[in-house]
């Protein structure tokens, strides 16, 4: 196992120079007629926060994101209310199985990026974190949190493609019992491991200072093991409603969802998108 800091070189003084830069990079292993996907999160009075993909249409005049809605979709009746959002971007080489989180505190609502880690013993969606990230204290402030994956390219059975979307919504996030941590934190590559001891973060950094730590702390532990920090833990999420939307090519998409009753048991229809 191997660990290194990775390095952002060359950005541009602009933000939306930076972000065309990259846009660009992200389309070249697509086909002609690529729309590029984001992640919208808002705030909604019934789930605190509800976060979906939409389409990327591309910058207005002004050099803001945009994207088209309909005034009937939920989303246009969030932001009408609450105006306050967050878009995240996932541009992978290869898409994998990463899920994207929506948590609610300061900013209205924030989203990211997170590795999906399979699913908890009682079948809950859970991912891993650290106590001093953002997300952990939105969490712990407001459990209320909303989980969407986003997978382009599912073939079915008979070669079909497909991409599918599937949320997690109202859900509330439980702890995991720090028992259950050490066994997650064996699993964690050697540069995962290494993050937990090093990085404060979201605070500004001195990239050589950093790299100076990392490459001490990599030689200090050269074939031994590392100890777990009390900072690691892992979040899992029970929602109230599992909503599916699944569309082709040149389709209407269709959405199946999954809606909790007082009863304990699930209650599935399709729903219109
Ligand atoms: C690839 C893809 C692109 C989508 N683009 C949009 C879009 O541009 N605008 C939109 O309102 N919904 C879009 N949707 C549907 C949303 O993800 C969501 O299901 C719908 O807006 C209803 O969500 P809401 O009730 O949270 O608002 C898209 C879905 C997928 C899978």
């Amino acid at each position: 196992m191997t660990s290194s800091l990775a390095k952002i070189e060359d950005f541009p003084p602009d933000p939306v120079e930076f972000f065309k830069k990259i846009l660009q990079e992200a389309a070249k292993g697509h086909p002609d007629g690529f729309m590029q996907e984001m992640n919208l999160a808002t705030v909604d009075e019934e789930y605190g926060v509800l976060n979906r993909t939409v389409l990327y249409r591309g910058l207005t005049q002004d050099n803001c994101v945009f994207y088209i809605t309909h005034r009937y979709v939920r989303n246009f009746k969030n932001l009408q209310a609450n105006p306050k959002a967050c878009i995240t971007f996932y541009m992978p080489d290869v898409k994998d199985g990463a899920g994207n989180q929506s948590t609610w505190q300061e900013y209205g609502v924030l989203n990211r990026t997170v590795l999906y880690r399979g699913l908890t013993q009682d079948n809950c969606v859970f991912y891993i974190t650290h106590r001093y990230v953002r997300n952990f204290k939105n969490l712990q402030a407001n459990p209320k949190a909303c989980i969407t994956f986003y997978m382009p390219d599912v073939k079915d059975g008979a070669g079909n493609q497909s991409t599918w979307q599937v949320r997690l919504i109202g859900a509330t996030a439980v702890e995991l019992a720090q028992s259950e941590m050490d066994a997650l934190w064996a699993k964690e590559n050697l540069a995962a491991q290494i993050r937990g001891h090093i990085c404060p973060c979201g605070e500004p950094i001195n990239y050589d200072e950093l790299k100076a730590k990392h490459d001490q702390f990599l030689q200090d532990h050269r074939g031994k093991s590392i100890e777990r920090p009390a900072s690691y833990t892992a979040w899992k999420f029970q929602p109230q409603r599992w909503d599916f939307l699944k569309v082709g090519l040149d389709q209407i998409a269709d959405r199946v969802q999954y809606r909790l009753q007082k009863d304990g048991k699930w209650a599935s229809m399709h729903v219109s998108t």
